[in-house]
């Protein structure tokens, strides 16, 4: 195979937390370049609109060989779309395994040249998840070891601290 490495990297990323941040700095081991997609994900209410959690991973994530894309449909396709040969996704607890094994199998039976590659996130960041990112915020609490201060600030904004 010739040519850049070209990962994906999907996601709902309500918000991008520092756990997403070190999985997209992980992927370098092996990719030229990252491309975060960012699912429209209609069966979910997100917190953030799409704009903003693309405008928010641009500001977490201002390195060099990175893209930020919004996608709708199957992540197969636009895997595809942008010429990837890895799909990259975070492995955190046994908990994710079920679903991530089942999203796997499935991404390649649409798109066999496509390898799924699971990463083990920092171990200081293993608990961590967007949904809890929410939830801490949401109520008041600390998210500053969390996030990034852009996504930070975007979340007092939310709720209005
Ligand atoms: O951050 P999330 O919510 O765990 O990300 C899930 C995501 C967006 C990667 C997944 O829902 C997805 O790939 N959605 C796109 C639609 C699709 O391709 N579904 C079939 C996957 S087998």
């Amino acid at each position: 195979m010739s040519g850049p490495r070209i990962a994906v990297y999907p996601g709902s990323f309500d918000p991008i937390t520092r756990g997403h941040e070190d999985l997209i700095r992980r992927a370098f081991t092996f990719a030229d370049r990252v491309v975060v997609a960012v699912a429209v994900n209609a069966a979910k209410q997100p917190l953030f609109t799409l704009a903003e959690r693309v405008a928010l991973i641009q500001q977490a994530v201002a390195t060099p060989h990175v893209d930020v894309r919004s996608f709708e449909g199957l992540l197969a396709e636009f895997a595809r779309s942008v010429g990837a040969s890895v799909i990259v996704r975070g492995l955190r607890a046994v908990s994710d395994f079920e679903y991530e094994f089942q999203m796997a199998l499935m991404n390649r039976n649409l798109a066999p040249g496509i390898e799924t590659v699971f990463l083990v996130p920092a171990f200081d960041l293993t608990y961590l998840s967007s949904s809890l990112v929410r939830e801490v915020a949401r109520f008041g609490g600390d998210v500053s070891q969390l996030v990034h201060p852009a996504v930070q600030q975007a979340l007092h904004q939310k709720f209005g601290r």
